[in-house]
């Protein structure tokens, strides 16, 4: 199925809200700012590399930067740390640890509402994003609220920090869905992280790419082999990528946390609350019943 060009995006797995979030019969393209800007024409299934996926992300966040926040910058909000659609607050689940006086790295933070929210804590906080426009929304809300985190543009495949130098990294949804080798992201992590430190992440659950990115009954049906790796990836005119990301079963992420040395603690799959209604592209009631949509996987750097 790769390469194959349609028209228009079809309905397929995105993080938290990629391009593809909305499903075209409900007639509304929340994204379609940034497909202009960028370019999109249609969607192909085709393997992809880091250097154009980086290029093609950097375009995308650059360019939808503005509609992501006005679509979720009241669930964000600016200094509150969310993992997921479906609510799990850091302060309720304390997957990090204790905060205070510790380092730590937020890798693909956007405008950085969770890494105000551990400075608050006390934490000595970096916020890194591949996206210059996702960062300018970073630096006005740290001048909204008076709490400067420190930000870094970077791509997360290759970290500008020394060796050691954080005691946590952490992302929700940031990064890891968009990069050709999460190998490398966990290298990278791993590298700057102490002995003993933690590395926590949210993505998308790896079960959803079997089912249409849509948050109603069309979501239901699996119409996509979960083995199929092939990343989704929209395209201009010329094939070249305007938007990529990528599928991992369960295994492959396990086997890239444990080949870059560190040791898995914790895989949590936050359940849809009673009573919370958003629906977050694919993320909705209806879905969120039945079966999980985020992963959160808790590690720890080893000795070695
Ligand atoms: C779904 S947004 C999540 C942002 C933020 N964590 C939040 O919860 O709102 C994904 C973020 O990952 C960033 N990103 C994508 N690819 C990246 C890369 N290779 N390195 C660093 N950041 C990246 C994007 O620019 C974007 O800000």
């Amino acid at each position: 199925m790769s390469g194959q060009n349609t028209a228009v995006p079809t309905p397929r797995p995105a993080a938290q809200d990629g391009p593809a979030a909305t499903p075209p019969h409900t007639g509304a393209r929340p994204h379609a700012g940034a497909e202009h800007a960028v370019g999109t024409t249609g969607v192909a299934h085709r393997e992809v590399g880091s250097g154009e996926a980086a290029a093609a992300n950097l375009a995308w966040w650059d360019a939808d930067a503005d509609a992501y926040h006005a679509s979720h910058g009241d669930f964000l909000g600016d200094e509150d740390f969310v993992w997921c659609p479906e609510g799990l607050r850091e302060a309720d689940a304390c997957l990090l640890g204790d905060l205070a006086g510790s380092r730590v790295l937020e890798v693909g933070a956007g405008s950085a509402p969770c890494a105000r929210w551990l400075a608050r804590q006390g934490a000595h906080v970096t916020a890194l994003d591949l996206s210059a426009g996702m960062l300018r929304h970073a630096r006005a809300a740290n001048d909204r609220t008076g709490v400067h985190v420190p930000l870094v543009q970077a791509n997360a495949e290759l970290l500008p920090f020394a060796s050691g130098a954080f005691d946590t990294a952490c992302s929700a949804f940031g990064a890891v869905p968009f990069v050709a080798s999460i190998e490398a992201v966990f290298a990278e992590v791993t590298r700057i992280l102490r002995p003993g430190g933690r590395w926590v992440f949210a993505v998308t659950h790896p079960m959803r790419w079997i089912f249409p990115d849509d948050p109603g009954p069309m979501g239901l049906t699996a119409t996509q082999p979960y083995f199929d790796r092939t990343p989704y990836v929209e395209v201009d005119d010329s094939g070249a990528a305007t938007y990529v990301e990528y599928h991992h079963t369960l295994g492959d992420y396990v086997r890239a946390l444990t080949g870059a040395g560190l040791a898995l603690d914790d895989l949590i799959e936050p359940e849809w609350p009673p009573g919370h209604d958003r629906v977050w592209g694919q993320w909705s009631p209806l879905r969120g019943r039945l079966f999980p949509g985020t992963a959160i996987f808790r590690c720890t750097k080893g000795a070695r």
